[in-house]
């Protein structure tokens, strides 16, 4: 692997930098302890900067985000802004722009943490979505007619080319093969009713996986059952691969069944490309400068990161220092509800990252 990285950090809105400053903390312990050379570096987009300029994500900032190893992203969302606006002109631009076509999310229980799922401990919940990351009803394609009137009409249509199907699915694929658990890819969908798109998924995944992944066992839920399953039994899950708009519902389902935001990471990949990384959750506004707020899931995304980096051994170093974090000292994942502050969150799993947990 490399042993030079360049980051380029987004910290953006909210509670976004304090978490992300954890992140970063945890990353150069870990990189530190294996040899691996950090450069970071930091850009201002967000709400505060679109307020004061105008600005959300200038082209030649684009242009330079091309030339990093991965990007690290904080909280995009400001209480100030007008829904939409930095969600799509910063990071669904970035996630379109950088052609990352891939959401990774996995959803973990680790240790100690409080799920919602009675009866269900680590051992059940441990799987990932793979959610498609530029397409269906997030295209963009649609329009609107008589706007405010009684005969207004709108239209968002969910739009899929067996191209974009394919490279999500092969990637799925690869991806379950390389996890090596139960070898086992759910495809969530809605072939009941959405006739033409889902069909085509349908289709897609059975002709791949026929002709190039025999090893992978194929399965297949609709979405509503998915969230049934997802709840009452998530162990039957190793990887599940779906569409944008459906992935996007499922992984908050996952997210509270792992313990919510304060844990939930995520990646925006483009495996022939330049990939971000971020915590699923908010900005959350209301928690800003209080030193409160949960950074594991910003330290999870970073360790995600220098997974995908190739940088594996430093990645568990996290991994396990995180699970020890959840499992012997957090009363709880909840902002303000810790037991600890947002900084010593962080120095903890930065010190047990590097020393290893301690035996208890
Ligand atoms: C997510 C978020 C985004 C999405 C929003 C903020 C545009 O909900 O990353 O899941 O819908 O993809
Ligand atoms: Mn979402």
């Amino acid at each position: 692997m490399k042993k030079d990285l360049r980051i380029a950090v987004i910290p953006g809105d909210g509670t976004g930098p304090e978490v992300t400053r954890q992140a970063v903390k945890v990353l150069q312990a870990a990189c530190g302890k294996h040899g691996i050379r950090l450069s970071l570096q930091e850009y201002d987009f967000g709400g505060e900067r679109y307020q004061r300029s105008g600005e959300l994500l200038p082209d030649s900032a684009l242009e330079e985000l091309r030339s990093f190893d991965a990007i690290l992203l904080g909280a995009i969302g400001h209480p100030d802004v007008k829904p939409g606006i930095l969600e799509k002109g910063i990071l669904l631009r970035l996630r379109f722009e950088l052609d990352q076509y891939i959401n990774l999310r996995p959803v973990k229980l680790y240790p100690g943490v409080w799920t919602p799922l009675k009866e269900k401990g680590p051992e059940h919940v441990d799987y990932v979505v793979v959610r498609e990351n530029t397409g269906g009803l997030y295209s963009g394609v649609g329009g609107v007619s008589m706007r405010g009137t009684a005969q207004e009409m709108a239209i968002q249509s969910m739009v899929y080319s067996r191209f974009q199907v394919e490279r999500c699915l092969r990637y799925a694929f690869e991806y379950c093969r390389r996890r090596n658990r139960s070898k086992t890819l759910t495809l969530v969908g809605k072939t009941n009713v959405l006739t033409f798109v889902y069909d085509l998924w349908e289709r897609a995944f059975h002709e791949i996986g026929e002709a190039a992944y025999p090893d992978i066992k194929r399965d297949y839920c609709h979405v509503d059952a998915f969230c049934m399953w997802a709840v009452k039994n998530p162990e039957w899950f190793d990887v599940v691969v779906t569409g944008n708009m459906f992935g996007d519902i499922i992984t908050d389902l996952g997210a509270i069944t792992q313990g919510g935001m304060g844990i939930a990471a995520g990646g925006n990949i483009n495996p022939e490309g330049v990939s971000m990384f971020e915590p699923i959750g908010g900005s959350a506004p209301k928690y800003t400068g209080k030193n409160v707020i949960n950074p594991l899931a910003a330290i999870c995304a970073a360790m995600m990161m220098l997974e995908h980096l190739g940088a594996g051994k430093a990645a568990a170093d996290i991994e396990g220092a995180v699970m020890f974090v959840t499992g012997h000292r957090l009363k709880s994942l909840a902002a303000g509800r810790m037991g600890y502050s947002t900084d010593e969150v962080g120095d903890m799993v930065a010190r047990f990252a590097v020393e290893g947990p301690p035996r208890e």
